[in-house]
């Protein structure tokens, strides 16, 4: 394991304490040591809540390469002032912070050009040989744009902007196409550009606490092992909640769908782990490799294995909750776009045969929650007349990661009957006053070390969109309806019972006392 994947378990204090050196590999630092960022689409939304504050955060942190510069580069006229004004609300700052922030804010620079017009990237490129030992650096270059204009960027990157005695390493942001055939193409285009070793695809759930978790469970514990396959788990549930609707960005979500924007990528990635074998070392190409196998015995996902939702508005709710998905002025009227999806994938091989993979994920839902969560089957030659549910592992990537198994206990006291209660690792109890880092401090932290474990490789991303890409060409061709079901709920009633019917086994009898709350 990497210094970068142990500081994980560290406090941010404790993160801070590991010299930034330490972080790096020496290859990193062989040829030059001055880094230079570059936000393509450093007027955006992405850029001013995510990737400014994140950059702050490392820089703040001392884990930035000590000669770090960050240059923005969008087409709107803006300058540096602008940059801080729109993103420094995101940065979390205290009053001690104030001169750092300063320090940090003298780093960036700012240069406005068109996507499309190479003379713009030429300026560019001018720019960042004007840094001092720009010429020289390590570039990092992060796609912060729409996809219309990732083959001009990437285009126009490769040809005008990359170092020559530095590193050059891409970062693209998802939608990475829309289904296989437009997906194919900007992979080919890409690969025809830049080395896999360049390209960086970021999916972000990939850098979340308990996502990387799933492999030191798996791999690092002998008591999971030999119950983890298709003897001994009934139903895996992979799910994704949040509580709000499109928010007014319905028109870009109109266009993908709850499917493209979360089943078929953070999701199937979580699939990916949870399903993978043992891979030969934690080398991102072993990691990677272990992957693609899992997809590859992946049929297509097919309609009779998918319940569809489109959220309407509550007229008990409160504010938002009373306008459906329709509602929104910026959604088509009628569309068909689903914005809650629960989907049953399996896995054709020695381990899973049999076992659905159920992906549940939506807008506008009761509550926010993403989570793993392994079903076993009951317990062979029940003594205790029935009393036994099902044990469940469950790995709560959020709200407040936990790891708990729910499993039955003899009822303490004068009773020797079983009831339902947990071992649970609930991690604001255990590892109190440990901040554990954004997904995107991880993730951008990994580009800087040259790690792409955590990162979609190309053949990965094929053989995701082999999986989606028939049935939502199909949705889209027949024009198949949602069903209906309100801002706030658990989704439509259909959505529950599909997973009954795969497999999954839902009681109602299970109540959780939260120690914290007695
Ligand atoms: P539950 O038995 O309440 O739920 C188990 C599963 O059944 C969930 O996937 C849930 O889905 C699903 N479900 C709920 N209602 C229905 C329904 N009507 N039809 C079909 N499926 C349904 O157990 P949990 O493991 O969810 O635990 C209950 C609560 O206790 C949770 O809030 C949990 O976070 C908390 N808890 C917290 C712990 C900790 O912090 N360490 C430890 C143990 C429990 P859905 O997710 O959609 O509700
Ligand atoms: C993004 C989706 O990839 O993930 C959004 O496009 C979604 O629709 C977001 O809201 C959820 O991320 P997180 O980290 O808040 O769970």
């Amino acid at each position: 394991m990497s210094a970068v994947q142990e500081q994980v378990h560290l406090s941010r204090s404790e993160v801070c304490g590991i010299m930034r050196e330490e972080l790096y590999s020496e290859e990193d630092f062989q040829q030059t040591q001055t880094h230079i960022f570059i936000v393509v689409g450093a007027s955006g939304d992405l850029a001013k809540k995510k990737i400014y504050p994140t950059l702050w955060w490392l820089y703040n942190d001392g884990l930035l390469p000590e000669d770090t510069y960050i240059v923005g580069f969008a087409r709107s006229k803006l300058n540096v002032q602008d940059i801080r004004k729109q993103s420094e609300a995101y940065f979390k700052v205290s009053h001690n912070d104030a001169q750092k922030l300063d320090t940090f804010f003298k780093r960036n620079s700012y240069v406005s050009g068109q996507y499309s017009d190479e003379a713009s990237f030429k300026a560019l490129n001018k720019h960042l040989e004007a840094l001092p030992n720009g010429a020289k650096a390590n570039r990092l270059f992060y796609l912060a744009v729409p996809p219309s204009v990732y083959l001009d960027v990437t285009r126009n990157i490769r040809m005008t902007c990359m170092s020559t005695i530095g590193w050059n390493r891409v970062i693209v942001e998802k939608p990475f196409g829309k289904d296989l055939e437009s997906s194919n193409k900007l992979s080919e285009h890409i690969s025809s550009l830049y080395q896999e070793n360049q390209i960086y695809r970021i999916d972000h759930y990939l850098g979340k606490e308990m996502v990387q978790n799933l492999m030191v469970l798996r791999f690092g514990n002998r008591i999971f092992g030999p119950l983890w396959n298709r003897d001994h788990i009934a139903s895996v549930v992979l799910t994704f909640k949040e509580p709000f609707g499109t928010q007014g960005r319905g028109g870009y979500f109109d266009e993908f769908g709850i499917i493209r924007d979360v089943m078929q990528n953070h999701l199937l990635q979580m699939m990916c782990l949870v399903a993978m074998e043992k891979p030969v070392s934690t080398n991102s190409d072993d990691v990677r490799d272990e992957k693609v196998k899992v997809l590859k015995c992946v049929p297509e996902l097919t309609l009779d294995n998918i319940v569809l939702g489109q959220y309407v508005g509550n007229p008990e709710g409160q504010g938002d909750a009373q306008k459906g998905y329709l509602d929104d002025p910026t959604v088509p009227k009628g569309s068909h776009t689903p914005t809650f999806a629960t989907a049953a994938l399996y896995v054709k091989n020695e381990r899973w045969d049999g076992v659905p993979f159920i992906m549940r994920c939506g807008k506008a839902l009761n509550e926010r929650k993403a989570e793993v969560r392994l079903q076993f089957r009951e317990v062979p030659g029940d003594i205790f007349q029935g009393q036994c549910k099902r044990n469940e592992l469950v790995i709560r990537v959020q709200p407040d990661e936990a790891v708990y198994t729910k499993m039955m206990t003899k009822k303490p006291g004068m009773f020797f009957n079983p009831e339902e209660s947990e071992l649970d690792l609930t991690y604001g109890n255990r590892y109190k006053d440990v901040k554990l880092p954004d997904a995107y401090e991880r993730l951008i932290l990994d580009v800087f070390c040259g790690s792409q474990m955590h990162f979609v490789r190309s053949d990965e991303l094929k053989e995701a969109w082999r999986i989606f890409t028939p049935i939502l060409h199909q949705l889209e061709k027949e024009k198949i309806k949602p069903l209906p079901y309100k801002y706030g709920s658990r989704g439509p009633a259909e959505g529950d019972e599909f997973i009954q019917k795969v497999g999954f086994r839902y009681e109602g009898t299970y109540k959780w006392v939260n120690p914290n709350k007695l």
